[in-house]
């Protein structure tokens, strides 16, 4: 028996097809100055409610050689992006402008990690809606999602010691305190090398607190760390033990390997977002721990942070059923999570296909929707020990629901990427969509559609340029790929309140 997902899945991949089902379009007051010829909607049902998909209506990019205030290329932005809270703006011709912070990963790494300190980048927006149906050249189509690189913030731990990217090849013990005594204390650390023992980041999420905190999920750890504004380390959560990268019996961070319980390598905690209507803290592991078959079923956290100077507690974990792709054999790992209403989520689940990627086709890469509300909260049950897999060999236990998964956003919609000059298939070349989409923000279009939403998503372009500067030093990539940006217009009832929290307003 095929698992129910893959049903709703193999339905989204016929992209074109599933107009048919989409409910009227409601027609706004002009709220862009472009044409505004209806595009074709797209819409998905979760737990009795209705969202609707209004396609792409704008794009930008970073070229890939531009650079950053430390001299380095700016690269893997788009591993996570957020909306800084009091920045987001709707002016008075139809354009909108805010703030982006954006999280790179962990360094250009082609030939093997390097000591890139973690950092993140604020960049000025200025968004053009475009909704008509004629189709912009790819040079026109950037006008729509203009983007400034402003300044960087450097990452340290609470010392003033600089965050590297290098694989943790050494585990440093957990200070005095840790889980009991001290809230602050740190748990085990992934650090670089004996000669090296600064903690290792491979950052992919990030949410930024209406107080200029920040909260970062990284892969290595997997962990969640909090930040000071001024990129200093506050607090470390560590997850239970199901999720620690465990060899031999003892927690090993290195990325090199897999694992033989835990977290697979470089499949951390892509996913995090953050319910500000409960101060509730959501990380998503990018697919199946090893003792749950490395598969389809991952796991999502819940973590309440409404008092973050004390140790952090677990308040609920379920199985989230991820994508197959079309032949049904492959898991289409998850990048990025992003909260829209109690229980429901974004998911942005794909293939490694485009440009910077692995061939021209691409098979998967959407921003799917899932729901928690019937799903079985396993948090602190036998299942946070690796001994006792909630799916063994990749079977789920038949007690236990998994989260309810529908597919919405289709990022490789051809009709959609050629109004902004762009496609999927050959050749592959800057027009090409970009492989690695790991990031999404919202933001709301405003009165005149109140449940209506931009999504802006990034894409992680792996720092590839044939001109790039990395630790000062300069590297031929072989290949530019740009950092490309996409925004769509989407209708989630129920995200106002959490959505207006996270911008501050
Ligand atoms: C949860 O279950 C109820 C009752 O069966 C159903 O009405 C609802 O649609 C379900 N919600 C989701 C998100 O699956
Ligand atoms: C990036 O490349 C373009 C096109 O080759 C060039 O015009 C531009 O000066 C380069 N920018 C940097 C920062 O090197
Ligand atoms: C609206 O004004 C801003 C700021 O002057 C400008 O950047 C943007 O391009 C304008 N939008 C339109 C549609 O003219
Ligand atoms: C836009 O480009 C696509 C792909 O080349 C093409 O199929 C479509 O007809 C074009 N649309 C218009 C309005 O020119
Ligand atoms: C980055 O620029 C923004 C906008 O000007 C400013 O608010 C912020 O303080 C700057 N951050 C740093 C680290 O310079
Ligand atoms: C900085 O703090 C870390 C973590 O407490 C510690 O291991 C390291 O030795 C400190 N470094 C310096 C230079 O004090
Ligand atoms: C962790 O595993 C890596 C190789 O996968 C090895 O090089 C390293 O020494 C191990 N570290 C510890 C602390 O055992």
């Amino acid at each position: 028996m095929l698992p129910p997902i893959l049903l709703l899945s193999v339905s989204l991949l016929a992209p074109l097809c599933y107009a048919a089902a989409a409910p009227p379009l409601r027609r706004e007051a002009a709220v862009t100055p472009a044409a505004d010829a209806p595009l074709p909607a797209v819409s998905a049902t979760l737990g009795g409610v209705t969202y609707v998909n209004h396609g792409l209506i704008a794009f930008g990019l970073i070229p890939n050689n531009a650079t950053e205030s430390t001299g380095d290329t700016i690269g893997g932005i788009g591993s996570a992006i957020g909306l800084k809270p009091g920045t987001w703006k709707a002016l008075d011709n139809g354009s909108y402008t805010g703030i982006l912070v954006v999280q790179p990963d962990r360094g250009y790494n082609i030939i093997g990690t390097i000591d890139y300190q973690a950092r993140r980048h604020e960049i000025e927006f200025t968004l053009t809606p475009y909704q008509g149906t004629a189709n912009l050249t790819f040079t026109d189509a950037q006008q729509t999602l203009q983007l400034t690189y402003l300044n960087t913030t450097l990452l340290f731990e609470r010392n003033d010691t600089k965050t590297s990217g290098l694989d943790p090849q050494v585990v440093r013990p957990a200070q005095p305190g840790f889980g009991a005594s001290d809230p602050l204390a740190d748990p085990e650390m992934p650090v670089a090398r004996k000669d090296e023992l600064h903690l290792t980041l491979d950052s992919e999420g990030i949410i930024v607190n209406p107080d200029g905190t920040f909260w970062l999920s990284d892969e290595y750890g997997p962990y969640i760390y909090l930040f000071t504004g001024d990129g200093h380390i506050i607090q470390t959560i560590q997850p239970p033990p199901a999720v620690l990268p465990i060899v031999n019996g003892a927690v090993n961070f290195s990325a090199i390997n897999d694992p033989d319980t835990g977290r697979q390598a470089n499949q951390g905690f892509e996913g995090l977002t953050m319910d500000f209507t409960t101060n509730t803290l959501y990380a998503m592991l990018q697919s199946a721990t090893v003792q749950d078959g490395a598969l389809q079923y991952t796991r999502l956290f819940a973590y309440d942070v409404s008092e973050p100077s004390v140790s952090v507690p677990l308040i609920g974990e379920w199985v989230v059923p991820l994508p197959l792709n079309s032949g049904g054999s492959n898991v289409e790992a998850s990048s990025e999570i992003h909260f829209v209403s109690p229980g429901v989520f974004l998911s942005l689940s794909r293939d490694g296909n485009g440009h910077g990627g692995s061939g021209t086709k691409i098979k998967y890469k959407q921003a799917d929707l899932f729901s928690i509300a019937n799903a079985t909260n396993i948090a602190n049950s036998q299942y946070d020990s690796p001994d006792t897999p909630v799916a063994p060999k990749g079977k789920l236990i038949k007690t236990v629901t998994p989260a309810t998964y529908v597919g919405f956003v289709n990022y490789a919609d051809p009709a959609g990427l050629a109004r902004f000059g762009m496609h999927v298939g050959d050749p592959d070349n800057q027009m090409l969509i970009n492989a690695k989409w790991e990031s999404l923000a919202l933001a709301p279009v405003g009165s005149s559609a109140p449940d209506d939403y931009f999504l802006f998503t990034a894409s992680d372009n792996d720092f590839l340029t044939e001109d790039g500067i990395a630790l000062g030093e300069p590297y031929n990539a072989g290949e530019n790929v740009d950092n490309q940006f996409f925004v769509f217009r989407v209708t989630l009832p129920g995200a106002s309140q959490g959505v207006n929290l996270a911008l501050g307003l």
